[in-house]
């Protein structure tokens, strides 16, 4: 049966044919997130391709149609969902496994990025090199498994075995770095990054139950976030007909927490008029106050649930919310030169997770500690196309010091503040981009500089199916 990939999924009945037979082509968190609050990461170097290829045969991936039926299950009977597993294979993995062919620029998906590693992009993702790149990341990472569950001793016991697992000799795999995530939340039980901003809302939905949900009562949206599956998927290479694949970006980044505080402060003391809201100036660098509310709304409206139907049509200057804020920067929704139809057809579906310890209080949730390093963000993306999606967004659009005003009269906006990366010959001239509401003559205009990369990959996602043709 073909799968019908223009348009979002049906899944107002698990059990209807060609819904179940699409769930079953695909692995969890595609479709939507898995939801769970712990994760551990497995980076693995193939060192024997005979047994690799075993093991990778018999590793037991969790697939949309699980996801579902355990969210459902949820819901009738409130019995959570166990463990989710899912596997990942780097283009040098597929390479050791002798299935590159496939995959190759002029096949299907056509994607350089993917072919060429995360480590040849350092020119648009980190000041053009690897040197902080944490060394094991540096080595080639063929695999890489993901294991996520909200019981952190059920996936400590769970992480351990399959890590005795694969150190045996007869798993054909080196472990180089197990990594954990775990979720944070603000007191209305919002998820949060490691900045103390409510992350993760701002969605491309592709199943009819998300976008009812999304939707509400409202009669349309502002900003509709339905996006076709073909975004996110494609006919697996190695399953034709009968899995869907997607790519995968896989970045650690790490968070200089007391530098972007210390910034975000520099530049609320210099805010003239100072603004009657403490918190003005953090929301300009985002594009959403810290519990999340849109700064380019105004009045704005309450805290929760948090809004995501909005656009920036009564905000054509910039007055509210700055063109460098990150979310302005990474998803104009419309106020591009390109349009509502393409911004919309670039964004991926975010799947990241916080890693790193914080110290929370208990009564306000508000972290206390300020680390310089040690927490981040694991940025996780699926996407149909790198090289049309999260290598477009990041490069023309975060990177780009004059994205979204193009126009030869128009001065720079500067990169994104918080991922924005500048050519260093363009550094010095760079400084002087961003611009913030009457800001006093002294005040530091700059904001950038307090994510640093310490590695990644780009991956293909296979169908629970292709895994077994490896
Ligand atoms: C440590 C790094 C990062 C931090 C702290 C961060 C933080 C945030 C926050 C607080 C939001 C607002 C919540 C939301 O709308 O969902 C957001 C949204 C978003 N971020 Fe990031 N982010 C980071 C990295 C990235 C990267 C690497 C990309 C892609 C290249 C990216 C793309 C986006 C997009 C597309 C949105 C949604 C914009 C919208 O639809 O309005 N972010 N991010």
């Amino acid at each position: 049966m073909p799968f019908n990939l223009n348009t979002p999924l049906d899944d107002s009945n698990l059990d209807a044919p060609a819904t179940r037979h699409l769930l079953q082509a695909l692995q969890a968190n595609i479709l939507k997130g898995h939801g769970r609050n712990h994760v551990v990461l497995l980076f693995l170097e193939i060192t024997d391709v005979a047994k690799a290829r075993h093991f990778m045969h018999h590793y037991k991936v969790t697939s949309a149609a699980t996801q579902f039926q355990e969210t459902r299950r949820f819901k009738d009977t409130g019995e959570p969902g166990g463990v989710v597993r899912l596997a990942f294979i780097s283009h040098a993995g597929l390479v050791q496994f002798g299935k590159a062919a496939p995959f190759a620029p002029g096949g299907t998906p056509l994607d350089e990025f993917f072919v060429q590693g995360m480590a040849a992009d350092t020119a648009a993702l980190d000041r053009q090199t690897t040197d902080s790149w944490q060394s094991a990341l540096k080595r080639p990472v063929h695999v890489l498994l993901l294991l996520a569950h909200d019981d952190l001793d059920d996936l400590s016991h769970m992480a351990f075995s399959e890590v005795q697992t694969l150190n045996a000799e007869a798993s054909g795999f080196e472990l180089l770095l197990a990594q954990e995530g775990r979720a944070y939340f603000n007191k209305a039980g919002a998820g949060i990054e490691h900045f103390g901003y409510v992350d993760g809302r701002s969605q491309p939905l592709m199943t009819t139950s998300d976008i009812a949900a999304e939707k509400g009562a409202k009669a349309d949206f502002v900003y509709d976030p339905t996006a076709p599956l073909k975004q996110f998927m494609f006919d697996d290479p190695l399953a034709p007909g009968e899995g869907l694949a997607s790519l995968f970006v896989f970045r650690k980044l790490e968070q200089d927490v007391a530098s972007f505080k210390a910034a975000e402060e520099a530049i609320q003391g210099a805010l003239t008029p100072p603004p009657s809201d403490d918190e003005l100036a953090g929301a300009m660098v985002v594009g959403r106050f810290e519990n999340g509310v849109p700064v380019t709304l105004q009045p704005p409206p309450p805290a929760a649930p948090v809004d995501n139907d909005f656009n920036y049509n009564a905000d054509p200057d910039g007055a509210r919310c700055p063109f460098q804020g990150h979310i302005r920067k990474t998803n104009p929704r419309g106020s591009s030169p390109g349009g509502e139809v393409f911004d919309k057809g670039v964004q991926m579906a975010r799947r990241g997770i916080t890693y790193g310890l914080r110290l929370q209080d208990p009564a306000t949730a508000e972290f206390v500690d300020q680390p310089n390093d040690g927490v981040g963000l694991l940025f996780m993306s699926y996407q149909a196309s790198i090289k049309d999606q999260f290598h477009f967004m990041q490069e023309s659009w975060a990177n780009n010091r004059k994205f979204p005003k193009f126009g030869p009269a128009d001065p720079f906006v500067g990169i994104d503040p918080i991922i924005g990366q500048v050519l260093l010959s363009e550094e010095a001239e760079a400084a002087t981009d961003h611009v913030w509401p009457s800001p006093a003559p002294h005040a530091q205009k700059n904001f950038s500089g307090f994510v640093h990369l310490k590695g990644g990959e780009y991956f293909y996602t296979p169908s629970p199916r292709g895994l077994k043709h490896l």
